[in-house]
């Protein structure tokens, strides 16, 4: 079984290729702090076996969280908490990676204005953002880099921007959601700057060894937006900075989706082929079987499981067990999955 089977990207050597992808939780306090339900949350699937985890969406400011609830890391009182989650999921054999994201116009808190590229609301429903000034947006673009820096003094080994899902990143990347007329705006090239110089940034402080990952949506799903191939494109300016693209798509504007088992790969093995970088696929994977046929034909290299994790956090070991696949199970549960 090739799902099993090690996995290794820069210095990060994972035990298989089974991913937990960010998932908030909403269930930190005002402050953004790591508390006992996210350690539980992720030790839990790193005792389960997963092979890489990546933490949930974790706010570089406090107007940049989805939510007041969510995970912060625009402080250094915020390292203490997730070092002792990504000492313990460590310690399981896991890996970990931390989203780092900044909202946008989809921040829903109080604790701050409402930003964008542009002065366009997410819907009818919305409040409407403010636009950026350039010296905002250099603010900001510091705010992900000194993120990137507590998040190594946190341990993790490695990082996840989050350039997906309609936050402030695929915002600027999209030519529905900016609308701007200076350098950040109207052409690709344009669009993909701010994400451009987020990157070069965090690589400045980033250790050179741990990998750089990139979750992005692939397609808006409507006329006049993002699709697969302006995608590549994007993806094409930036890969020198970028280790790893986790393929998702959807998020910017409301837009009817089709969705069915695995309705993103076709997004991933089109990056994978095209930028010639490795990717996470995901999206309602649930099947041990189907992790083996994407892996196997080469359409992905790492395969994630959001809600199945969710329902199951024994999911690997059990999928081991029933494949018979190499693995070392926590030796305090070795009685209940006898593997002959
Ligand atoms: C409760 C929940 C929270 C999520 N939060 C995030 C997040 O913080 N960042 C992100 O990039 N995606 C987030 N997602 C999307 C998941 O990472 C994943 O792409 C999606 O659930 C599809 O995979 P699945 O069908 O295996 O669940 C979230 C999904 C769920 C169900």
């Amino acid at each position: 079984m090739n799902t099993f089977d090690e996995y290794s990207l820069k210095s990060m050597k994972l035990k298989n290729k089974i991913v937990m992808p960010p998932m908030c939780m909403y269930s930190a306090n005002n402050l953004g702090i790591a508390n006992d339900f996210h350690f539980t949350h992720y030790t839990t699937r790193a005792l389960g076996g997963v092979g890489f985890i990546i933490m949930e969406a974790t706010g570089i400011s406090e107007n940049g969280r989805i939510s007041d609830s969510d995970l912060g890391i625009w402080d250094d009182s915020h390292i203490d908490g997730l070092k002792k989650i990504v000492d313990a999921v460590k310690a399981y054999g896991s890996k970990i990676a931390i989203q780092i994201n900044h909202a946008g116009r989809k921040y829903e808190g109080k604790s701050g204005k409402i930003v964008a590229p542009s002065a366009i609301g997410f819907n009818e429903n919305s409040k409407l953002p403010i636009e950026l000034s350039k010296d905002e947006i250099k603010e900001i673009i510091l705010a992900f880099k000194t993120a990137a820096i507590r998040a190594n003094k946190a341990g993790f080994d490695a990082l996840e921007v989050h350039g997906a899902h309609g936050y402030l990143i695929h915002q600027f990347l999209s030519p529905l959601s900016n609308l701007r007329e200076d350098e950040y705006g109207k052409t690709l090239e344009n669009r993909t700057r701010f994400l451009k110089e987020i990157l070069v940034s965090i690589k400045e402080v980033w250790p050179a060894d741990k990998p750089l990952i990139l979750r992005v949506s692939a397609t808006d799903y409507v006329e006049g937006g993002i699709d697969i191939k302006e995608m590549v494109k994007i993806i094409n300016i930036i890969k020198p900075y970028v280790d790893i693209v986790d393929v998702s798509s959807g998020g910017l504007v409301p837009a009817k989706i089709n969705i069915f088992p695995g309705y993103q790969i076709k997004l991933a093995e089109e990056i994978k082929g095209q930028c010639k970088l490795p990717v996470i696929t995901v999206g309602l994977i649930t099947e041990v079987n189907m992790v083996e046929e994407i892996l196997s034909n080469n359409r992905a290299d790492l395969v994630a499981l959001g809600r199945e994790l969710l329902r199951n956090p024994f999911w690997v070991l059990n999928c081991a067990k029933e494949k018979k696949g190499s693995i070392t199970l926590p030796k305090q549960y070795e009685r209940a999955f006898p593997m002959e």
